[in-house]
């Protein structure tokens, strides 16, 4: 079970990886995408406005914004959670109409099965989707179920979790163990999108290093497009490729767009911790938290600040 727990991660095959390396197709689109609410007595709460966006197979798209402004109701939309007021969701070129297999999802408030181990809960998924019922008596469903544990086992322990752990019940773990196990949940299917929703907020500083630092990785191991929502700066010009930033849509500003920057992050190939300490880095990190801070207090009700001052990694 140990030896099963250590193989490297290297050795798990990436699925649709001939797809995901295209050059240049586009994986997500958003077009003119707007979503309201009902809002009782205001009449209609306006969430996304006349939101335009083009991601590109392999992007790593992060996502900033102050609280409120339609972060995760962004990825609900990519996800086929929920669906736009008016405007048009693709994924793949097709019109997102459900959830879809294609994007693994760790919610900004995840939830696990809390009568499951933490290996029972990261292979439910794929195994549900495999075979219920007889179909499970078949040896070709117990092969498969091997390999499902090895790689389950594998993306635990590179998310930091430990042999042991692998058999106890969500109730026995720390908020940031549970917070790992959803992330290995999303990793297993090797998805060709990743969204992210704060996936790291309920970690210290250095296990949110590190697992920066494994998330990296996987990127760079099998390209997933991913969008990744947080609220602290200097992690978002760590990882991505391209920085979005949100601002909060006022009335005062009807049919205007609340995408207030949309620009690409210079690449490095340094690892992370070396790079949050160089001089590029910090001044990058000062014009990003500048123009955030502007963009914001262009709100009039504005009242929460973008971003969260966390220790850089
Ligand atoms: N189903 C809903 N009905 C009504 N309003 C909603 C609904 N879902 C979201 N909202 C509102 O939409 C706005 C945007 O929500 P969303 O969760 O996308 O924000 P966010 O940018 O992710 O914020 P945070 O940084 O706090 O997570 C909020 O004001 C929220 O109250
Ligand atoms: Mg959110």
């Amino acid at each position: 079970m140990v030896s099963a727990a250590l193989r490297p991660v290297e050795t798990i095959s990436p699925r649709h990886a001939s797809r995901r390396m295209e050059p240049g197709r586009t994986e997500i689109e958003l077009r003119d995408v707007s979503v309201s609410y009902a809002a009782g007595k205001e009449g209609v709460k306006t969430v996304l406005s006349k939101l335009n966006l083009k991601v590109a197979a392999g992007e790593f798209v992060v996502v900033l914004g102050e609280t409120g402004c339609g972060k995760s109701t962004l990825l609900r939309l990519i996800l086929g959670q929920e669906f736009p007021t008016a405007g048009a969701v693709e994924v793949d070129s097709k019109s997102v109409t459900c959830i879809d297999a294609r994007c693994g999802y760790v919610p900004q408030k995840y939830s696990l099965f809390p009568d499951r181990t933490v290996l029972g809960n990261v292979m439910y998924g794929p195994e549900n989707a495999k075979g219920r019922y007889l179909s499970r008596l078949r040896p070709s469903f117990f092969a498969f179920r091997r390999k499902l544990r090895a790689e389950a086992q594998a993306h635990l322990v590179r998310m930091g979790l430990r042999a042991q752990d692998m058999n106890k019940y969500p109730h026995q773990l720390s908020g940031g163990m549970q917070q790992r196990v959803a992330i290995a949940q999303a990793l297993l299917m090797n998805p060709p999108v990743l969204l992210l929703d704060e996936a790291f907020s309920a970690l210290d500083p250095s296990t949110r290093a590190s697992l920066q630092e494994q998330l990296r990785q996987v990127w760079l191991e099998s390209k997933p497009t991913v969008v990744f929502v947080t609220h602290n700066t200097s992690e978002a010009l760590l990882l991505g490729t391209r920085l979005i930033l949100l601002r909060r849509h006022s009335d005062g500003r009807a049919g205007e767009t609340n995408l207030a920057l949309d620009m690409q992050i210079p690449p490095s190939t340094l690892p992370l911790s070396m790079r949050a300490r160089s001089v590029e880095f910090q001044e990058l990190l000062e014009q990003v938290k500048e123009l955030a801070y502007k963009s914001s207090s262009m709100n009039t009700d504005d009242a929460d600040s973008p971003v969260d001052e966390v220790t850089p990694a």
